[in-house]
């Protein structure tokens, strides 16, 4: 059976890390208060000429060179993001042109915090479907540029960067093993942007009901990570990680205990890099990859849940 194969992940962090004391300075918080209620101590903010697109290109170059693939192999780029670095084109084309190749499939993805598990279904179906053999999947998100910097209830919960990963096509029992996708728009408002290309004419700022947004994102994190292992035909049982989307460590404790998972199986980098939206699942599984834990022939869930409301789960074996 023809199956999409991760062969190599890569990712990319802004320069300027900023840590709760010093959004303390400029916003009425506390460290205290962002670590109990949300586990976050850094953030990773860009800078000027850090964007989307460039992070995104730096975490894609990443990834080839962790498969020793070069990128004129590459035959699909999809990448999600939230906050393109133009409303077109594709911030995918601008990493399409610095990585140098000539001529492939290439467009973005919008699933807000979601958006990575969009964009793995996507791809995979297409490397499936024979559109590509080698496919970059990338998320990449600069969510400090849409941020009301005098809202404290968001504010300090978002941070840059950028995850990819390269798919390849491989015969056999390893791969993308099954993909569970939602999405329920009657949940606008609890998570949205207040302006864009078609209304207001402006970006907009991020808003957000946080109490609402955690009640459902653990229901449905937990019953989407169950269907999509039951297509996989396997159990909590077969999972070595759960790479969950970092939003908050209460949520990734609540929904492993839901699913009976020990907390030692989920990886937790939501310390380090606050929520980078569609970029926090490539991010938190490269930084596993990289320091040993995340191996070949594991099994490992890939989840997540943001505005829409979208969520979704993928089954991968490594
Ligand atoms: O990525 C998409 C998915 N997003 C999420 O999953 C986010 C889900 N939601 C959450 O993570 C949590 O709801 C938050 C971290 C956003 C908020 O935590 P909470 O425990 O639900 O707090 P709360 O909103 O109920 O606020 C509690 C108190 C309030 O004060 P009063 O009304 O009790 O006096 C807030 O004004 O904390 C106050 N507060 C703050 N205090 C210090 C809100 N933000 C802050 C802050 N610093 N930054």
């Amino acid at each position: 059976m023809r199956r999409a194969v991760i062969v190599g992940s890569g990712s990319a962090l802004p320069v300027r890390r900023v840590s709760n004391a010093e959004l303390a300075e400029t916003v009425d918080t506390s460290d205290e208060w962002i670590v109990e209620r949300t586990g976050i101590r850094f953030r990773h903010i860009a800078g000027e000429g850090e964007t989307t697109a460039s992070l995104a290109t730096d975490a894609a170059r990443r990834a080839l060179a962790a498969a020793g693939i070069d990128a004129s192999a590459v035959g699909l780029i999809v990448l999600a993001t939230s906050t393109p670095d133009q409303t077109f084109p594709s911030s995918a084309t601008k990493v399409q042109a610095a990585l140098g190749i000539d001529d492939c499939v290439a467009f973005d993805v919008q699933a807000v915090c979601s958006g990575f598990l969009y964009a793995l279904s996507v791809a995979e179906s297409m490397i499936r479907g024979g559109t590509a053999d080698t496919a970059l999947v990338i998320g990449a998100e600069t969510f400090s540029r849409i941020l009301d910097w005098e809202d404290r209830a968001t504010c300090v919960l978002f941070g840059d960067g950028a995850g990819a990963v390269v798919l390849r096509a491989e015969e056999g029992d390893r791969g993308v093993l099954s993909v569970s996708l939602h999405a329920d728009g009657r949940h606008n408002q609890l998570l949205y942007v207040d302006g864009g290309a078609s209304t207001t004419g402006t970006v907009g700022k991020l808003r957000m009901k946080g109490q609402e947004v955690f009640r459902h994102a653990v229901v449905n994190l937990a019953s989407v990570m169950r269907e999509a292992l039951e297509r996989a035909g396997l159990t909590s049982d077969d999972v070595d990680w759960v790479v969950p989307h970092q939003a908050n460590r209460r949520i990734l404790d609540a929904t492993a205990r839901k699913l009976g998972l020990p907390a030692e199986k989920v990886i937790v980098t939501v310390d380090m890099h606050a929520n980078t939206s569609a970029a926090s699942v490539p991010l938190a599984f490269d930084t596993a990859v990289r320091d040993g834990r995340i191996r070949p022939g594991q099994t490992v869930v890939l989840e997540a849940m943001g505005g829409g409301f979208t969520w979704g789960a993928a089954v991968v074996r490594l």
